[in-house]
């Protein structure tokens, strides 16, 4: 019984000294773990980098369009849709205005991108810029006027 009772001595001692360890190789995480949570909350931050992503893929979309790179820009629609979804979980103060992009705006653009109708993609591609300055305006950020992209030379071409 005793040589168990040494051995589970040993096991613990060897996991105390995995667990330090593993806290010491943290660079800037707190070691408490409530305090983590909260920097990490604070580092993954709120709406503005979800916003940065959900800007770089509206210009993919147009630009993707542009280089008859249909499946570039259903790819890049279904992340900015992922981007503002995580966004709201992180802000749900913000979701009331963004309900009519979601429900609305976002399928709607995607018809027409499956569809690959070139003639109805302005139009829809306009009508989607609205609806994200209509969220800016609600959100009064204002400011944050979205323009049609003006096109240079992008990372993805044609396929
Ligand atoms: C929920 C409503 C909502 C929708 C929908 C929305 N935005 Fe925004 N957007 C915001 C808010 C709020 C901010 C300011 C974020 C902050 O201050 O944290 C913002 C900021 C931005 C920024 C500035 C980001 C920065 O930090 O430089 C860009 C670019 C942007 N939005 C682009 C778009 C585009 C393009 C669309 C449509 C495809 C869109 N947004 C749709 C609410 C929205």
């Amino acid at each position: 019984m005793s040589k168990y009772k040494s051995l589970l001595a040993i096991i613990l001692i060897f996991l105390a000294g995995c667990y330090e360890k593993k806290v010491d190789d943290l660079m800037w995480l707190s070691d408490d773990r409530d305090s983590a949570f909260i920097q990490i909350e604070r580092h993954l931050r709120g709406f503005d980098l979800a916003m940065k992503e959900v800007g770089e893929r509206y210009y993919n979309i147009f630009s993707a369009v542009n280089d008859d790179n249909w499946g570039y820009a259903i790819y890049n629609l279904t992340k900015l849709k992922t981007a503002i979804v995580n966004g709201l979980e992180r802000r749900p103060n913000r979701k009331l205005s963004a309900q009519s992009f979601l429900n609305y705006s976002i399928p709607a653009l995607m018809k027409t991108l499956k569809s690959k109708e070139r003639e109805n993609f302005l139009n829809e591609f306009e009508l989607f810029k609205q609806s994200c300055n209509n969220c800016h305006i609600s959100e009064k950020v204002e400011y944050v006027n979205v323009i049609l992209p003006q096109l240079h030379s992008s990372m993805v071409g044609r396929q």
